[in-house]
């Protein structure tokens, strides 16, 4: 099971959006997905409550339980765990960040939210480096300000996804009915962004899968080097 968390200490920079849009988007490749939320606004709860059909499962958990969650996910098949973390909340950020394989930051091209993200790094190196990706969210159709926002994230060391999402209402109007924007409007330009952005976070999910898998054999062969002397 590969688990991303949604992660940011600004309020409303996309994470509840990008976390329906990215569980609903391993859902339609045929992945078992689920969502957990430990935001106490229950933003991707009410979410589901509003939507029609089966799938992803979305649960509302605490940190201290948010572990216990996810083996159980695990253990009933889940492929695909993202967990929704509320902003200004360093205790969520950081269980969110231990447990996760890959911790997604959400991030507007204005300063107020970029200024936030020293802040999230310090979350991630307490929680033992979690591999981070930043994410360009409603990106304004004119203007340069996401190359300036990359500029920035590159001199804070923070990775940024190549694929960003545009300002477009589609977010706004596909959550208020409980669906994502691939499934409000399919053709929209909405929905082509948030498939190259899953994909995008799928193959790092891989690539960091082999790395560390690597890294144990690696580790492995050391211990068993120094046992045979
Ligand atoms: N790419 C986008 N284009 C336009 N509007 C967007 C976009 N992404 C998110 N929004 C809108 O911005 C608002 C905040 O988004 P969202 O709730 O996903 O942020 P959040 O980080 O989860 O907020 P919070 O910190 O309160 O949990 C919502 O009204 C959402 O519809
Ligand atoms: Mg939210």
């Amino acid at each position: 099971m590969y688990t991303v968390a949604l992660v940011a200490q600004k309020g409303g920079t996309g994470k509840t959006t990008l976390a329906v849009s990215l569980a609903v988007a391993a859902g339609q490749v045929g992945l078992t997905s689920i969502i957990v939320d430990l935001d106490p606004q229950a933003t991707a709860c009410n979410w589901k409550d509003r939507r029609k059909g089966d799938g992803p499962v979305v649960i509302d958990a605490q940190p201290a339980r948010l572990a216990a969650a996810l083996v159980k996910a695990a253990e009933n098949g889940v492929d695909f765990a993202v967990i929704d973390t509320p902003a200004r909340n360093e205790q969520s950020a950081l269980a969110a960040a231990k447990v996760a394989d890959l911790v997604l930051i959400p991030c507007r091209p204005q300063a107020y939210d970029l200024e936030t993200i020293p802040n999230t790094k310090e979350i991630l190196a307490l929680a033992g480096n979690t591999p981070a990706l930043a994410i360009l969210n409603a990106v304004p159709a004119i203007g340069d300000r996401h190359e300036q926002a990359r500029a920035l994230l590159n001199r804070l060391q923070v990775p940024v996804c190549p694929y960003m999402l545009g300002n477009r209402a589609v977010f706004g109007d596909a959550g208020a009915v409980g669906q994502a924007a691939q499934e409000y409007d399919p053709r929209g330009k909405g929905a082509a962004e948030i498939l190259q952005v899953y994909k995008y976070i799928l193959s790092t999910l891989v690539q960091l899968s082999k790395d560390k898998t690597k890294q144990e054999h690696h580790e492995h062969q050391s211990q068993s080097d120094r046992a045979a002397g």
